[in-house]
């Protein structure tokens, strides 16, 4: 069995930030979640995965408790080194009797599960061995722990890059924090951890200088050099994010979605696209958003997990979130659709119109410049310009209930809560402040005056004064 511990206890602060850094955001998902994901993919089980955290209670042991309740957690208080961590976890008794322990960073991103299961079995084959190091050659090894090695180059230390030589400094192997140990002699080893160095914490790296004490055997593995990549500030999680989005994007291609200008298109990786879907330039898709086929969603519109169905069009410059789409709906140029909208198939929702908590059946056209709020609008209604559900009266919200094949003219204001039946018409201008009958007419303006001759003397007026 393997043991698969997840360092997340770090204080993460070359990031500057409230934020705990595991929870920082890569293409849509925290660091975490993907370090999660190598993490279960190694040790088979969630259970058999303990991650370490810094304190009682904070946001990491909060976020793991909901979205992944089934993983241990070790509480590192305080966080004192990578070695401190993992001792933090071995005390709570997570690694029961496995066979070996994986140490990943949470800060890793980017690390593919297969190369960890190759450090694992490379530990396995050696049986001297009592640790496995994932290395990387990088061109800039700048602030990574480098492998030293002798004339024969035999692995001889890690030394981190605070405590190193200028000439140490021109190694360009690096450690990429991700081990496969020995249980027994991990286990042996923590306690025996010192924190004499510059940063005076407790190394996981030195565990490694005391397997050679031991007579025992430090395996290195040297893999993939993009997927060392640690997040320690900023511009690494703008690296990370930058190389996954073009990932997604690229995935996207392939699964059968137009992108005529990848390089200008934003896609979170947790956005599924179907095939024969279109996405037009500058164009930002988020979260849970799922586009049917035969969608197109133009260009520079911003998407939040929505949902669109078949053959839809979105015109260019939507902003959309929370909103469900139906199949051959047309939406935009410059239209808003906010959370609880919810259009049904054949919907045209134009220029300018705001949506939110809006269910418009079957049908429905709201073309230009209205405001559609805590409203359900029944199959084939028209609704002209300028059109304004009057949903807050200064203390709470109300609901306006259209039904179906109404009119209502343009700049019409109805004010909430209020309904209007089948078929009936309501004349523009109008405001709505009493239920309109079904297949009634509506019409509530001042009566027109026209004053003969009136605007010719109004002129001649102006001109002497
Ligand atoms: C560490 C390694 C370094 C390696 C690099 C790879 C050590 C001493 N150094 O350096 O050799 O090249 O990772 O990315 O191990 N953490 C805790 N508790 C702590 C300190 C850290 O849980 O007390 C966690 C952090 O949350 C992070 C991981 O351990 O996920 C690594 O810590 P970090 O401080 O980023 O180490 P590096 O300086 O990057
Ligand atoms: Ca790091």
């Amino acid at each position: 069995m393997t043991s698969v511990v997840l360092l997340a206890a770090g204080r993460g602060v070359r990031m500057r930030s409230s934020r705990p850094k595991v929870l920082h955001e890569a293409a849509g998902r925290p660091l975490v979640d993907r370090a999660l994901d190598t993490a279960f993919a190694v040790a088979g089980d969630p259970a058999n995965v303990v991650v370490v955290v810094s304190k009682e209670g904070t946001a990491v042991g909060a976020y793991l408790k909901a979205n992944h309740p089934k993983v241990k957690t070790a509480v590192q208080d305080p966080p004192r080194g990578t070695g401190d961590a993992v001792r933090a976890a071995a005390k709570t008794g997570a690694f029961g009797k496995a066979k070996t322990v994986v140490v990943l960073s949470g800060d890793v991103p980017l690390l593919e599960a297969g190369a960890v299961k190759g450090l694992v079995d490379a530990l396995n084959k050696d049986k001297k061995a009592a640790v496995a190091v994932l290395t990387a050659t990088l061109p800039n090894p700048t602030g990574y722990g480098r492998i030293v090695r002798d004339k024969k180059k035999s692995f001889v230390r890690i030394r981190e890059e605070k405590d190193s030589s200028s000439s140490e400094r021109k190694i360009c192997e690096i450690n990429t924090g991700t081990y496969a140990f020995d249980r027994a002699f991990l286990e042996k080893s923590l306690p025996l951890l010192t924190s004499e160095n510059s940063q005076s914490e407790f190394y996981l790296t030195d565990v490694l200088s005391l397997a050679l004490k031991a007579k025992r055997k430090v395996v290195t593995v040297s893999g993939d050099p993009g997927a060392a990549l640690g997040v320690n500030s900023r511009e690494d999680l703008a690296v990370v994010d930058g190389l996954l989005r073009e990932r997604a994007v690229r995935a996207a291609m392939r699964g059968g979605t137009t992108i005529r200008r990848p390089e200008t298109v934003t896609l979170d990786e947790t956005v599924v696209l179907e095939p024969d879907t279109t996405v037009e330039p500058f164009v930002t898709l988020l979260g849970k958003t799922v586009v049917g086929s035969g969608t197109t969603i133009g260009q520079g519109c911003v998407v939040k997990n929505a949902v669109f169905g078949q053959n839809v069009t979105v015109r260019p410059y939507c902003v959309i979130e929370s909103a469900v789409v139906g199949d051959g709906c047309v939406v935009g140029p410059f239209a808003r659709l906010r959370e609880g909208t919810d259009l049904a198939a054949g919907v045209h929702v134009g220029n300018f119109v705001e949506t939110k908590k809006a269910k418009l059946h079957a049908g429905v056209k709201a073309n230009h410049l209205t405001y559609l709020g805590d409203t359900e609008i029944g199959p084939r209604t028209n609704v002209g310009a300028g059109v304004i559900t009057c949903n807050y009266d200064g203390f709470a919200k109300h609901k306006t209930t259209i039904g179906a094949d109404v009119f209502v003219g343009s700049d019409v204001q109805l004010v909430a809560p209020v309904t209007v039946g089948d078929g009936a018409i309501v004349g523009a201008g109008t405001t709505v402040t009493k239920d309109v009958p079904r297949d009634g007419l509506a019409v509530a303006r001042v009566p027109q005056k026209n004053l003969e001759g009136g605007g010719a003397a109004y002129r001649a007026r102006k001109k002497k004064s």
